[in-house]
């Protein structure tokens, strides 16, 4: 039941407005959750322990998705325990809420032995990532419930690749919290006010993601790093950036990266840097050094 982080390659936010991004599953970051019966209704988790009914805003979307869940499955009346062991960081952009909503989709279905498909899933989990974000477009679902590297379009679908690049990428977390929901509506409001502008950049944005996908197929890591750069100074532009996310990306590049960029909602999370596999340890501890918590992952 365990269910997997994502990054975002390239392509956040443009795909909101329908543009393509690819993003890929993050094995061995995950979350699994486990649930038993109760008495009443209760949930352990990072971010609370408690009665869920009581439970904080942030955790919304599991209440909401459980309760729906509860109903379709004709179990309403039963009660549960809930408990989530999660690796994922919280609200830093590699897809936290989608991952809790799914693995507790998924061990609902387990407990009742119900065959869930992965279809299904991904509805399921977007009416819970509709309470946690503003408008999704579904490729933190789609990701997180197929497991797969994905090209995604809201409007043209999905399809899903071999990433097979000999290369690492590092994650490293800001420490600053991610505000995707607050993200996404910064810049609907600068694109209500500036069209012309923002649609300019999301336009940019659409050609880094079809080239970034085409490149995938020949390992051009120098090339891909230059894109991933490029994506992040357009984000940067539509403001969705910070100081601390500039520096990051900075200090990466100056240190051999290929490439280094936000992934996810932006105003704080995590930075992916590209980079030979060889590199990758040497990358890790600078950054340790300067505090920040990283996790490597490896393509090979
Ligand atoms: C969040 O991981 C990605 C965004 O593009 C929002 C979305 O696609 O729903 C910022």
């Amino acid at each position: 039941m365990n269910v997997n982080a994502k990054i975002i390659l390239c392509g956040e936010h443009a795909v909101v407005y329908n543009k393509p991004a690819i993003a890929l599953p993050l094995k061995g970051l995950d979350i699994y959750c486990e649930i038993s019966n109760s008495e009443t209704n209760t949930i352990d988790c990072e971010l609370y322990k408690g009665s869920l009914d009581d439970c904080p805003n942030d955790l919304m979307n599991i209440k909401e998705i459980y309760y729906h869940c509860l109903k379709k499955l004709n179990k309403i009346n039963n009660k549960h325990h809930l408990k989530f062991i999660s690796k994922i960081p919280i609200a830093r952009g590699l897809g936290s809420s989608a991952a809790s909503s799914a693995s507790l989709i998924k061990a609902i279905y387990n407990f009742y032995d119900i065959k869930l498909e992965t279809e299904e899933l991904f509805n399921l989990c977007q009416i819970a990532e509709s309470i946690a974000h503003y408008n999704p477009s579904g490729v933190d679902a789609r990701v997180i419930t197929t497991n797969k590297a994905l090209y995604f379009s809201k409007t043209l679908g999905f399809k899903s690749f071999d990433f097979n690049l000999k290369a690492g990428i590092l994650i490293i977390d800001s420490g600053i919290i991610g505000k995707t929901k607050e993200a996404v509506l910064k810049l609907k409001k600068l694109k209500d006010a500036n069209p012309l502008k923002v649609n300019k950049i999301l336009d940019q944005i659409e050609m880094i993601s079809t080239k970034c996908y085409k490149l995938l197929k020949n390992s051009d890591l120098k090339a891909i790093g230059h894109l991933m750069n490029k994506n992040h100074s357009l984000l940067s532009e539509l403001d969705l950036s910070n100081e601390t996310l500039d520096n990051i990306c900075k200090i990466a590049n100056d240190n051999g990266a290929y490439g280094a960029k936000l992934t996810g909602g932006g105003l704080g999370g995590c930075v992916i840097v590209l980079c030979e596999l060889a590199d990758l340890t040497n990358l890790k501890s600078l950054f340790e050094k300067l505090n920040y918590s990283c996790y490597e992952v490896r393509y090979d």
